[in-house]
């Protein structure tokens, strides 16, 4: 018995004996799995009232990634995935499962801010790369920037920044914000303020309510009380839909001007209907562009889902072009992190809403565009502020 084990062993001994003294064990060991897959986990909310800005990150990251044969870096791409229900005490466990269970080589996520603190943290603890496709959180490109964290989307201070300046310039003077009250919030109407007090506006009152609460009326009436020049507010999602149509219905739609990131208007005017119309707001992506790259992303969305894309898609397609960027360089062997992470600070992504870089801080340098709703489009009108690149507060990188 022991005989016959040992016999079976002997092969296998001096196999690693022979390789041991080629030195190709360490070689064996090494060189990357080429017949393994890039391991993707995607923690976004897939519920609740973010559950559609999820589903389009998803569809725009796949998308690329279909486009380039299924592969990255010559590699396989394989989906992990995980519902952060956009709920924050849920997010340090999620994360975990996709990084210890799932094992993945990369993190896309996520939407909701509050979520993405607990993400920067478990993907810092690990040093596993993030792409973040949404969630502005400024923080994350801010203090608590690290070089294997990449965000392919916005810090929230940008749009509201964008959006600050367009009304300084109009002149107006008096002007209430309201927000869930959450980083995303906070943070845009922090922009805001900082543009517009700048140029001599002041911000009378800031409102809130907790999130994703929509009992919005008396909120609405207490603005309706102040008679500002103007209110600016941030929503988005199904929470973005209620707000609008709630604002018209309040009576106020031709009394008091309305404007906001453009996370209210995007993905939701199917439902807004004409709740919506002529609503201006701020955002680095907006319907008429003209690049080719737009036209063409526009057009195989809408064969492949049925569906017109929004800037949930593109911010999703773009996280894909970014560890593309990584992989390619490294011709899919995603241990070699160092290498990986230069080429994505590297990379000019050559988005639909216009060829963007990366800070220092890996945010994207990018046009925020003034748009107006037309229809079912959030029609360009303008540049607001061109390469708006985000100060990147507290960052040591
Ligand atoms: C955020 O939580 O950062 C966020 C959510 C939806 C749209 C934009 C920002």
């Amino acid at each position: 018995m022991h005989r016959n084990a040992s016999r079976r062993l002997l092969p296998a001994c001096l196999a690693v004996a022979t390789l041991l003294a080629t030195g190709s064990v360490a070689l064996a060991q090494s060189a990357p799995a080429t017949s393994s897959k890039i391991k993707v986990g995607f923690m976004l909310p897939y519920t609740g009232t973010y559950a559609a800005l999820g589903g389009a990150i998803e569809n725009g990251f796949r998308m690329y990634v279909q486009e380039q044969g299924g592969k990255l870096g010559g590699r396989e791409v394989e989906y992990f995935k995980v519902d952060d229900e956009s709920d924050p005490a849920k997010a340090p466990e999620n994360a975990t499962k996709l990084i210890k269970r799932d094992q993945v080589d990369v993190v896309v996520g996520t939407v909701h801010s509050g979520v993405q603190m607990g993400i920067v943290k478990v993907a810092k603890e690990n040093n596993t790369l993030l792409i973040i496709p949404n969630a502005g959180v400024d923080e994350a490109t801010g203090p608590l920037c690290g070089s294997n964290i990449f965000r392919s989307s916005f810090s929230n201070w940008q749009p509201g920044y964008a959006m600050g300046h367009v009304l300084a310039d109009r002149g107006l003077k008096k002007v209430v914000t309201l927000t869930w009250k959450y980083a995303a919030g906070e943070q845009s109407v922090k922009g805001f303020k900082e543009a517009f007090e700048a140029k001599g506006g002041k911000v009378v009152k800031e409102l809130s309510l907790p999130f994703p609460n929509v009992e919005f009326q008396a909120l609405i009436t207490e603005v309706a009380s102040i008679k500002p020049d103007a209110v600016f507010v941030f929503f988005a999602g199904g929470g973005a839909v209620k707000f609008v149509k709630d604002w018209q219905a309040a009576g106020l739609k031709d009394k008091i001007p309305l404007y906001a990131s453009g996370f209210l208007t995007d993905g939701t005017l199917e439902a807004q209907g004409v709740a919506a119309q002529g609503l201006e707001t701020t955002l680095h992506y907006a319907d008429g562009l003209t690049n080719p790259r737009d036209k063409s992303f526009r057009l195989d969305y809408a064969k492949l889902y049925k569906l017109q894309p929004d800037v949930y898609a593109v911010q999703g397609y773009d996280a894909a072009q970014l560890l593309a960027a990584g992989a390619n360089a490294v011709k899919g062997d995603m241990s070699r992190k160092p290498e990986v992470i230069k080429a994505m600070e590297a990379a000019k992504v050559d988005s639909p809403r216009g060829a963007f870089t990366l800070s220092k801080a890996h945010n994207p340098v990018q046009d925020f565009y003034l748009r107006k709703v037309d229809g079912r489009d959030n029609k360009v009108s303008s540049v607001a502020v061109k390469a708006l690149a985000d100060p990147a507060r507290g960052c040591r990188l």
